[in-house]
C-alpha cells in the first residue's frame, strides 16, 4: 500500500461526489458516483455499499478499483488505484453502517479501499506520470 501524501489527501477529502471505478472478469469497465465514504487513513477509504449492482458484481470477481479527483481552485488532478475488501464485519463494517443509518440508508456493507498507486492526472507535462 501507499500513502496519500498531505496535498493529495486534502484534495481527496474535498471530492463529493466521488467516481470509482471497477471492471468485470471481462475487464468491461463501470463507474458510479459514491457520496458516502470517508478517509480511515492515509492509504485506506471507506465507500458505503448502499446501492452497488454492477459494481458490487465486479468487485466480488475482480477486486481492483480506481478513482479519480480533481480540484478546481489548485487546478490539480490524481488517480488512486488499488484493491478492496468488501467487510461485513468488524470496526470498518459498523462504521459503515452507522453512515447509513444517519441517512436511513441500507448500509449492506463496508467497501474498504486500500491504495497501491498514485497517479498525477493533472493536464500538462506531468499527466500520467506514477507518483507512488
Ligand atoms: C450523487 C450520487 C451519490 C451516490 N452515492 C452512493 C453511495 O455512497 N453508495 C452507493 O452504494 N451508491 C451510491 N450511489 C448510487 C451509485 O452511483 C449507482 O447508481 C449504483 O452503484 C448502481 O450502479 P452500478 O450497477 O454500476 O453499481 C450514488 C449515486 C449518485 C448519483
Amino acid at each position: 500500500m501507499v500513502k496519500m501524501p498531505s496535498e493529495i489527501k486534502d484534495i481527496v477529502a474535498k471530492q463529493k461526489p466521488l467516481p470509482i471505478a471497477t471492471a468485470d472478469k471481462s475487464g468491461k469497465p463501470n463507474v458510479v458516483f459514491v457520496t458516502m465514504w470517508k478517509i480511515v487513513d492515509d492509504e485506506t477509504l471507506l465507500i458505503v455499499d448502499n446501492f452497488f449492482n454492477k459494481t458490487r458484481k465486479n468487485l466480488e470477481v475482480n477486486p481492483n478499483m480506481a478513482v479519480v479527483v480533481y480540484d478546481s481552485d489548485a487546478k490539480k488532478s490524481y488517480q488512486l488505484k488499488g484493491t478492496v475488501d468488501i467487510e461485513n464485519k468488524g470496526d470498518k463494517y459498523t462504521s459503515a453502517k452507522e453512515m447509513a443509518d444517519s441517512k436511513k440508508l441500507p448500509g449492506k456493507a463496508a467497501v474498504v479501499f486500500h491504495i497501491k498507486e498514485i497517479y498525477d492526472a493533472t493536464y500538462g507535462p506531468n499527466a500520467g506520470k506514477k507518483l507512488a
